[in-house]
């Protein structure tokens, strides 16, 4: 254990924090165009690009790709699915800009070699209307060889957790760079950058999960994405949206699953332990929200709304009726066909979920025999699934309404900062290939940047050496006081990660609508929340690491605390219940479009420490 880390200085021109599909997509992109102006492309990633991020165990299934050239749909068709998913709430000129471009990221992917379920004409085989299905296990080495390639020798920093953003001496509201640790040496990055591009993953684990203890490591979205693509950018000033807007999914119990193949392809029902399938038994609830409850698809968060209902009338367990989906399937079929059906359904969860095939191996459940229980998970913050938090960015010149725009795509309102992914707020629904194709806009738009404002960034040296410094603090905190007591993981003068890890979880199960709270939150339970927050954030200092591993869980806790703080902040301040099967606000249980069809954005001042809050107009691009 050290002390003090060695410090290494990079410069660059962009620097891409994280290398997920975004990342990956952002290096590829910003790599081509940079070549051409002579600048350098970095990325740091936290793991190995070649198995990180959520695609790390790879998808079934790529759930955006529109069809274009075999005339299956148009950009204005997908923004209408987006609007009705979001209850009427998504930045419509970012989901267009994702839709125009998609399709072409995705053929990409097939020239690199991704294999791609065809029928006998040649057309990639629909899983639904938006999504097309795919050998996928190395999803993830594909798309991160030609990251590799693109950024050339030098320019990638693996094992290294990018911790803080650097913002210019002379203009607080200018990116400078950011700071990392190895979490392999004793070894702290400086990375000065004119431009960077923040594309770190969504946050999983800052609720208390269904799975504790032995399980922990269970949850629907990854757990090792701890939610710096949030933390990052607002800790820096960046203006945030839609942070109140969490997910929560319905999922295979414990194994978690995903359920869109088995709805969309298999045609399988959910039903409630009577044999009732509720989205047809509570139809009537769904009149309650009209024009997004009537419309179809039923809006992701309704679709839980409606299953919600059924478990507290005491109708559940709730069942994905798994057997008879596959027998109506199977019928009339020859062997040969049923061993095909039987083994898309195992090969569903093998290519990105390969924990609920060995839970229905080890439970003795033949999806053809059995059903399989479906579950609420805990919460999530996400932007680029069926929620839309994220940084508040621009969007493209050509589509964006004056309030969407300033000047370079996808930038954040702190100059030369871009988000992509789940990092970019208000546009859903893009998942990995839009991720990707948006990790693309953003790396255009960075090096469009750096051409307009090619001087060197200001570092404030005072800045930097107080980072570096605090950094390794939990290491010295343990070197002070570990003798204090004879179990190292119970002292009077500090905390292990685990232990804020745990505490942050129950703060946030309790006050800010986990799933033990039934997703429930009002007022005063809220602003009880946030002084919890705030001691918890008193306490931090104290905070100790005994080796490099615990010293990167310190810092991801840091950034799951800061998004549970901005996620409660924005909750208390939406007074609605805009997305009931999300999270009700008890004391506002209504949908009041009248006052709240806006989005709502925080700020966070770091010269100050206090917090603004403001809306944004709700303005639609497309008919
Ligand atoms: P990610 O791809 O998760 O990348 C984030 C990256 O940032 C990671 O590499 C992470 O290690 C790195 N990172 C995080 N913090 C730091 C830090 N502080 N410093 C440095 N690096 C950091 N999409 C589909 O299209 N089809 C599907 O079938 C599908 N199924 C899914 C199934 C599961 C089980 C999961 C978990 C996701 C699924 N998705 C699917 C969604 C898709 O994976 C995401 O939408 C997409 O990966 C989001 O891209 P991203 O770049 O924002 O985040
Ligand atoms: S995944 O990202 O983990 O694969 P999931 O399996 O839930 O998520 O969803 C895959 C796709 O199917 C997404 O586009 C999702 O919105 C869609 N989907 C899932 N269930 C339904 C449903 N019942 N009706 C319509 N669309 C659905």
């Amino acid at each position: 254990m050290a002390n003090e880390p060695q410090v290494e200085i990079v410069e660059t021109d962009v620097l891409v924090v994280g290398g997920g599909m975004s990342g990956t997509g952002a290096a590829y992109e910003a790599a081509y165009w940079a070549k051409a102006k002579g600048q350098r492309v970095v990325l740091v990633e936290k793991a190995a690009i070649e198995r990180s991020g959520a695609v790390a165990q790879g998808l079934s299934a790529i759930n955006m790709y529109l069809g274009m050239r075999w005339g299956e749909n148009v950009p204005d068709d997908f923004v209408h699915y987006v609007r009705n998913e979001t209850m009427g709430l998504a930045r419509e000129d970012l989901s267009y800009d994702i839709a125009r471009h998609v399709d072409a990221t995705v053929h990409m992917f097939e020239d690199w070699g991704l294999p791609f379920f065809k029928n006998a004409e040649g057309r990639y085989v629909r899983e639904g209307r938006w999504q097309v299905m795919i050998h996928g296990e190395s999803y993830k080495p594909i798309v991160a060889e030609a990251a590799k390639l693109a950024l050339g020798d030098g320019n990638l920093f693996e094992r290294v957790f990018v911790s803080h953003l650097l913002t210019d001496a002379n203009d607080p509201n200018k990116i400078a760079g950011a700071i990392g640790f190895s979490v392999r040496e004793y070894k702290v990055y400086v990375f000065k950058a004119k431009a960077v591009i923040c594309t770190s993953g969504g946050a999983v684990n800052v609720w208390r999960p269904h799975a504790v203890g032995e399980g922990m490591g269970r949850a629907w979205y990854t757990v090792f994405n701890n939610g710096s693509v949030y933390a990052l950018p607002s800790m820096a000033g960046a203006e945030m949206t839609q942070m109140e807007h969490r997910l929560v999914q319905a999922r295979f119990k414990d194994g978690y699953g995903p359920v869109g193949m088995w709805f969309l392809m298999f045609k399988a029902k959910a039903k409630n332990a009577f044999g009732e399938e509720y989205e047809i038994t509570r139809a009537d609830e769904l009149q309650k929200y009209a024009p997004y409850g009537t419309s179809r698809p039923i809006p992701s968060p309704l679709r839980n709304h409606l299953m919600m209902l059924d478990i507290q009338a005491g109708k559940g367990p709730i069942y994905m009726r798994t057997d008879e989906a596959m027998q109506a399937m199977m019928e009339g079929k020859s062997p040969q066909e049923r061993r095909t059906i039987e083994s898309d359904a195992w090969e569903d969860f093998l290519d990105m979920t390969i924990s609920q095939a060995l839970l229905w191996a080890s439970m003795n459940i033949d999806p053809a025999k059995t059903p399989s229980e479906l579950v609420l998970t805990e919460p999530y913050i996400m932007g680029s699934h069926a929620t839309g938090s994220g940084a508040w960015v621009s969007g493209p010149e050509d589509v964006s309404p004056s309030e969407y725009f300033w000047g370079y795509n996808r930038m954040t309102t702190v100059q030369g900062l871009f988000a992509a992914g789940d990092g970019a707020g208000g546009s859903p629904h893009k998942f990995s290939s839009g991720s990707y194709t948006e990790g693309r806009l953003a790396a255009k738009g960075a090096v469009a940047f750096v051409v307009d404002n090619p001087a060197a960034p200001n570092i404030d040296q005072g800045q930097v050496d107080k980072i570096v410094h605090d950094l390794y603090e939990p290491f010295r905190v343990y070197e002070q006081y570990k003798d204090a007591t004879t179990r190292e993981e119970i002292n009077p003068n500090y905390f292990l990660p685990k232990m804020g890890l745990l505490r942050l979880q129950k703060i946030m199960d309790e006050y800010a609508g986990g799933y033990g709270s039934n997703y429930g939150v009002n007022g005063p339970t809220l602003e009880r929340g946030l002084e919890h927050i705030q001691m918890m954030k008193e306490d931090f200092p104290r905070i100790a690491a005994r080796n490099l591993h615990e010293l990167l869980r310190v810092w991801e806790t840091w950034h799951r605390l800061w998004c549970g703080e901005v996620h409660m902040r924005h909750l208390l301040e939406r007074k609605e219940t805009r997305w009931p099967g999300y999270y009700y606000r008890l004391d506002y249980p209504q949908i009041d479009d009248q006052n709240w069809h806006v989005f709502l954005n925080s700020r966070y001042d770091p010269a100050t420490g206090a917090w603004e809050f403001k809306t944004k107009p709700y303005i639609p691009v497309v008919p």
